[in-house]
């Protein structure tokens, strides 16, 4: 099977069924020459740098009802906020104090944030930190709302695809939300400039090994810059509540081919890594991920943005303690600079 692996490393591209043998195998000897050439070719692209990315939950208000998800509009038991444009900015500035170049604007669908009092935060946080890039990521919205916002300053975007199996993704949602908006959503993003990010969770409900092929092969076909992948972990309160969690070993392991098959990838250890798993984080990037995504938002709110059960917001996936994780990367070889991270090229 390390035959398989070094095929894929030199025609970036696999076979169903060496996908499913790779998910598979119980072999670890394969499973760490694959985590390895991923974390080796990583480090030739990006060097010993591992990206970091301030996250800012700026509202737990959301108009969808994702069946998977904590926040959905269903769920009456959630406690809502939305942060105000100074409580943001506030975040920046004690992110910036820290080394964060890359600010992170995730919200659920919250009608509150119209293009106007999304452009003024934008353009505000454009204005105080202008060597800082920022990423919204704030689900579905017009073409003309996506070109309004970039044009205020957001410069990337992310908005996972959940899925690229169109039967998949209706069953992972309500009716009123479709696959085909969604491609139309990444696809105008990518046409209006934006770094954009897609990805999807690990062990959702109903995943086959040829819905995770299906999710390949569209990286390989949508050329993203970058990918956000995670266990599926359930909610409670949500129709997937009773659901089995994705695992920390088939995350590894995606991460780890998405890295193989799109080796400029900006990918992210993420907190539904850490989550599962104390050292999700380390491991992510031994398996070829480059980029951590730590908390930044204000203390209180930060428990009621619960997209699943447990989610860790504290420690290691706290902003405050991102000078323990410089440490403790660094133990890894690593090093986590004050920088932007820019896609190459
Ligand atoms: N488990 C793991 N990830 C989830 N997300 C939403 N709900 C869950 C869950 N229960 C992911 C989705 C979404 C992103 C913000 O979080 O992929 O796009």
């Amino acid at each position: 099977m390390k035959q398989i692996i070094d095929h894929i490393v030199s025609t970036r591209n696999l076979t169903l069924e060496q996908l499913a043998g790779l998910m598979a195998t119980e072999d670890q000897e394969v499973v760490g020459y694959l985590f390895h050439q991923s974390h080796q070719l990583a480090q030739r692209i990006y060097g010993n740098k591992i990206f970091i990315r301030g996250l800012i939950e700026i509202s737990n208000h959301c108009k969808n009802d994702c069946l998977y998800c904590g926040i959905r509009r269903s769920r009456t038991d959630v406690h809502r906020y939305r942060l105000s444009k100074e409580d943001i900015l506030q975040c920046c500035q004690q992110g910036y104090s820290l080394g964060f170049r890359t600010f992170v604007l995730q919200g659920g669908e919250d009608g509150w944030f119209t293009d106007e009092r999304m452009c003024d935060i934008v353009a505000a946080i454009r204005q105080q930190f202008p060597d800082c890039a920022i990423t919204l990521s704030l689900g579905e919205r017009s073409r003309e709302s996506y070109q309004r916002l970039f044009d205020a300053g957001a410069n990337r975007y992310l908005l996972r695809h959940e899925t690229a199996d169109p039967k998949h993704y209706s069953r992972l949602h309500p009716d009123d939300m479709s696959y085909d908006n969604r491609m139309h959503c990444l696809h105008d993003l990518k046409e209006i400039g934006y770094q954009v990010g897609c990805g999807f969770m690990v062990g959702s409900p109903f995943q086959t090994v040829e819905n995770l092929f299906q999710d390949l092969q569209f990286i390989r076909s949508f050329q993203p810059q970058m990918v956000g992948i995670g266990p599926f972990i359930p909610a409670s309160g949500t129709p997937f509540a009773d659901r089995p969690s994705g695992t920390v070993d088939a995350t590894l392991r995606l991460l780890a081919l998405i890295r193989l098959l799109h080796p400029q990838v900006l990918l992210p250890a993420t907190t539904a890594l850490g989550t599962l798993h104390p050292q999700g984080r380390e491991l992510g990037i031994l398996a070829g991920a480059n980029v951590i995504m730590p908390n930044l938002s204000p203390a209180a709110q930060r428990a009621d943005y619960s997209i699943y059960d447990n989610k860790l917001s504290t420690g290691s996936e706290a902003a405050e303690t991102v000078n323990d994780t410089r440490y403790r990367l660094g133990k890894l070889g690593v090093e986590v600079p004050a920088d932007r991270g820019d896609y190459p090229g």
